[in-house]
């Protein structure tokens, strides 16, 4: 058996290590294609693999129809709108994530991006706090309750919607629940976003809903660019000079964000939530296992596709 590990964005060495010490112990071999820059590479590579490791690679029919010998496919991570599942399911490939693996990483990367914009990007003039601000925590999942525990270290009050999660789990937590994305908005100064990218979710986060936003207000997304409105998220800062947009997924129009907002907009680069070596470790090991369990015995635990 052949397990790919097709990264465009590698994983830390040590996870690759961990990885490959998994898949070969039991009895397979593991083929790595990492920094790829074409399309025609991934293609090339996953002919022989019956299974693959992926992160936001993306995985749609062209692919599937290239990996003639392909059983499984593992998202190292949480989000899956990067998988055609019903071109996977048709082509007889079981989809996986990792739920909860690199959720810390990333909580901890939205609080850090928070003290950043609060401190005018460590620009040398006097900023503001976070402690006593109202946070709103859009989803109260894997990453949502992580990032509650973190900003309840810093003294936030916390308040979180979720319109799958039942309000007593939120609560036990010591954080508000709130009846609608409406209500989490009107109330709190800074949002952050742990929404999937849906049918449902997709430009979801649009003027109507940031307008009401309390002065001084700041979105901070670490979950994906497609659930913003980004022709409305624009009109809004435009006509609210106390708004700041905080990403960790640069937005198509990130020369237009940047040009506009200088000194309340700030992008990273490219998604950094999950790149920690611990996050890689956790997400890239569970994928093996994962792989392992399925090849082994058809354990289909965390499987996303029908
Ligand atoms: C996820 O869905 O797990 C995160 O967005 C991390 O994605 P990445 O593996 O591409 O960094």
């Amino acid at each position: 058996m052949k397990v790919l590990v097709a990264t465009e964005k590698p994983f830390a060495k040590v996870a690759v290590d961990g990885i490959c010490k998994e898949i070969e112990a039991a009895g397979y071999e593991l083929a790595l294609l990492e920094k790829y820059t074409d399309k025609a590479q991934l293609l090339d590579a996953v002919k022989d693999a019956n299974a693959i490791i992926i992160r936001s690679d993306i995985i749609d029919a062209e692919v599937l129809d290239a990996a003639k010998e392909l059983k499984i496919v593992v998202r190292a991570g949480a989000g899956y709108d990067n998988v055609d599942l019903a071109a996977a399911t048709a082509h007889n490939v079981c989809v996986m994530n990792t739920p909860g693996q690199n959720s810390n990483a990333v909580a901890e990367l939205a609080l850090g991006m928070m003290v950043y914009a609060v401190r005018n990007f460590y620009n040398g003039t006097s900023g503001t706090e976070l402690m006593g601000k109202k946070l709103g925590i859009h989803a109260y999942g894997n990453v949502g309750r992580n990032v509650a525990r973190v900003a309840k270290g810093f003294g936030m009050e916390v308040y979180a919607y979720d319109a799958f999660c039942p309000k007593e789990v939120i609560e036990k937590d010591g954080v508000k629940a709130l009846d609608s994305a409406e209500e989490l908005y009107k109330t709190c100064q800074v949002v952050s976003l742990h929404i999937p990218a849906t049918a449902e979710t997709k430009n979801s986060i649009n003027y109507a809903l940031l307008k009401d936003m309390p002065k001084g207000a700041m979105l901070v997304n670490t979950a994906r660019k497609e659930v913003i409105n980004e022709v409305e998220l624009i009109k809004l800062m435009e006509d609210r000079a106390d708004f700041k947009y905080i990403t960790d997924i640069m937005p198509v129009a990130n020369s237009e964000f940047a040009e506009k907002f200088a000194g309340r907009y700030f992008s990273t680069p490219k998604k950094m939530g999950a790149q920690t070596a611990e996050a890689n470790i956790n997400a890239g090991i569970a994928a093996a296992e994962q792989i392992v369990a399925f090849l082994k015995d058809g354990c289909e635990k965390f499987r996303v596709n029908k």
